[in-house]
This record gives C-alpha cells, sequence and structure tokens, in this order.
C-alpha cells in the first residue's frame, strides 16, 4: 500500500495545506497525542469514544476545518500505521479503495462535519477500526458484557443467548465489531456481507484473543423476514452459520434508520403495523472461522 506520491495523499496534503496558519498550528500540535487518548478510548463500547476523546482535547472553538485536518494528516500515516499491525491480507486488500473513498469525500468536504462521519474516520485513520468490505468497517476491539444476556432472558425472549455465551466464555473479550459505512454502500448486499464476516473470521484467526464478532441492527430483525427479504439475509446468514441473537429493542434511532431508505418499512411504522427493534448479532469466532472454512471450501 504505497500512497506516497498516490492521488489520495495529494488530496489528503492539499486539505492540510488550504489551513489557516493557526489551524495548521493545532493539528500539527493535537495529531500525536488526540491519537492517543482516541486508541486509549477506543475499547469502549460506544463506537464514538475516539472522536469524542480528540473533541475533548480539541479548544471548543476548534473548526470542522481542523478535525478535517486531523483526518487527512492520519489518514497520510495510516499505511504505515496499519503495516505494523501486520493485518491479514483480506483486510490490507482493500485499504486502497478505503482510502480512495475518504479521499474523494475530504476533497469535496466543508461546513459541518457531521458525527458520525468524524467518529467513523478518527477511527479509521487511526485503524481502531479496519475494513471488512466495501460498505463495512470492523472495530478492533469491542466489549460484550452480560447485562443484555440477562435482560433478553428477563424480558422473555428465550434463555438460547444465555446458554451460548456461557459456551463461549462468558467474559472473554474483546470482540470484533461491524458497522456500515453509509457514505459508500456499494458492498451493502449478500456477497459484501459475506466478505466482511470472512474478513472477520480472518482476523479472529490471526487474534487467538479474540471471542468472535458482533453487530447491533435494526436490520437483524426477525419480521423484516417478511416485510423486508432482501434484507432477510443480514440475520439467516449469521444464524445459520453459528451465530446467536440477543433482543436491543426498540428505539427512536432504530425507527429512523429503518425507515429512511424505504417506503414501504415507513408506511408499516407510520401506521403502527410495525416497530422497529435492534438486536446484538453475536458470531463466537470458533463457529464464525468454521463457517469461512466452509465457505473457502465450497
Ligand atoms: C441500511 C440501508 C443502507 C439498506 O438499504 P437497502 O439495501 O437499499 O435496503 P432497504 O430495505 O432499506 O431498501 C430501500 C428501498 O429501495 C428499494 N431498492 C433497494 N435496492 C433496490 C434495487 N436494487 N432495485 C430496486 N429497488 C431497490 C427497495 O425496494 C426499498 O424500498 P421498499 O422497501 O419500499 O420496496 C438503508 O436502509 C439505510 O441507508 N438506512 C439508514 C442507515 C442505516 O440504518 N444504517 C445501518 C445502521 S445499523
Amino acid at each position: 500500500m504505497d500512497m506516497h506520491l498516490s492521488p489520495d495523499a495529494a488530496v489528503f496534503h492539499a486539505v492540510l495545506a488550504r489551513l489557516s496558519p493557526d489551524d495548521r498550528a493545532r493539528v500539527d500540535a493535537t495529531a500525536a497525542p488526540a491519537a492517543k487518548k482516541a486508541a486509549e478510548a477506543a475499547p469502549h463500547w460506544d463506537f464514538e469514544m475516539p472522536a469524542k476523546a480528540v473533541d475533548a482535547l480539541l479548544d471548543a472553538d476548534a473548526s470542522d476545518d481542523v478535525r478535517r485536518g486531523l483526518v487527512a494528516a492520519w489518514a497520510l500515516q495510516l499505511p504505515d500505521r496499519a503495516a505494523a499491525m501486520r493485518l491479514p491480507a483480506e483486510v490490507m486488500a482493500l485499504y486502497p479503495y478505503w482510502i480512495e473513498q475518504l479521499a474523494a469525500f475530504l476533497d469535496k468536504a466543508e461546513g459541518e462535519y457531521v458525527f458520525d462521519h468524524w467518529s467513523k474516520d478518527v477511527r479509521f485513520t487511526l485503524a481502531l477500526s479496519v475494513p471488512g468490505a466495501k460498505s463495512q468497517v470492523i472495530d478492533l476491539s469491542s466489549p460484550v458484557g452480560p447485562g443484555q444476556i440477562v435482560k433478553h432472558v428477563r424480558d422473555g425472549w428465550g434463555l438460547t443467548p444465555l446458554f451460548r455465551y456461557l459456551a463461549t466464555g462468558a467474559k472473554r473479550e474483546p470482540w470484533l465489531e461491524v458497522h456500515t459505512e453509509s457514505r459508500w454502500l456499494r458492498g451493502f448486499n449478500e456477497d459484501g456481507w459475506n466478505e466482511a464476516w470472512a474478513t472477520a473470521a480472518e482476523l479472529c484467526r490471526a487474534r487467538p484473543e479474540l471471542a468472535g464478532m458482533i453487530g447491533s441492527s435494526w436490520f437483524y430483525d426477525p419480521p423484516l423476514t417478511e416485510i423486508s427479504p432482501r434484507l432477510a439475509h443480514l440475520r439467516l446468514n449469521p444464524l445459520n452459520g453459528g451465530a446467536f441473537m440477543v433482543h436491543q429493542g426498540p428505539a427512536p434511532i432504530h425507527t429512523e434508520r429503518a425507515a429512511t431508505a424505504s417506503a414501504s418499512r415507513k408506511a408499516l411504522i407510520d401506521s403502527g403495523e410495525y416497530t422497529a427493534r435492534s438486536w446484538l448479532m453475536i458470531w463466537p469466532r470458533k463457529e464464525l472461522i468454521a463457517w469461512a472454512d466452509r465457505r473457502k471450501a465450497g
């Protein structure tokens, strides 16, 4: 991944070059300590913690140009950072595409830096999350506490996750966690998701300490098999590969996301016929690696 003279590197240099001298000084002074604080915050369950840790180091009046400058500075260091992490070939092969996407995004970006984008870009450029496929990014360290499993059982959703959780070693951590990158959705389809699960399996293989892979979303909700069949693979493929699901429940953010792109789902939500619920998908490493081996063999 040599990007020292690439068009992407030129974009990142240009983002830095158009900063005012004051903002450039802020970026230069903050990049290293902010990277350290972000890395310390990364194992938290809250995906946004690294970005919040960087924000806490920035002056209250720091502009989003400074944030874009930090992301550009970290992006220039990313090839060396990723190379030092001895990541699986499947991850390394995705970096050129992801860096190109990020460069195209930053090239045109101005005004507000949407917090979800800022959160994702901090994690990505500091390699706290790595590419899993074209539209999926994987956090390298995420916790799964017993609280959600207990709540699932207490709320009457069944005992299966409790037994499965205990069988995976209960407090064994960390887990990988997958997220969708809504800015580049080309790989949001069954093949793209299978690629993401397979990349996670290779990460688990390379890192024996990992407990497996998790994901949390409204799109694992069982009624979608009927009302949005094109999304059914998101739940059924992991389940058929040995994952289990933990009920998280409804919330305004899940309603909003489920209603964003589908007119038919929005109509069901608006009429009260459907309530979007989030589920935690847990795919233990043994079953995930076995699934990936079967996929390779097939
Ligand atoms: C997650 C998301 C990217 C999935 O999008 P998607 O793969 O297009 O699937 P959706 O079920 O949402 O489909 C959107 C609509 O476009 C239509 N559509 C999608 N792909 C299509 C295709 N190839 N041809 C024709 N129509 C298509 C679908 O029919 C659907 O409309 P309908 O349900 O009324 O029929 C999208 O719902 C989204 O952006 N949501 C908000 C962000 C989000 O939730 N992110 C995940 C956070 S956990």
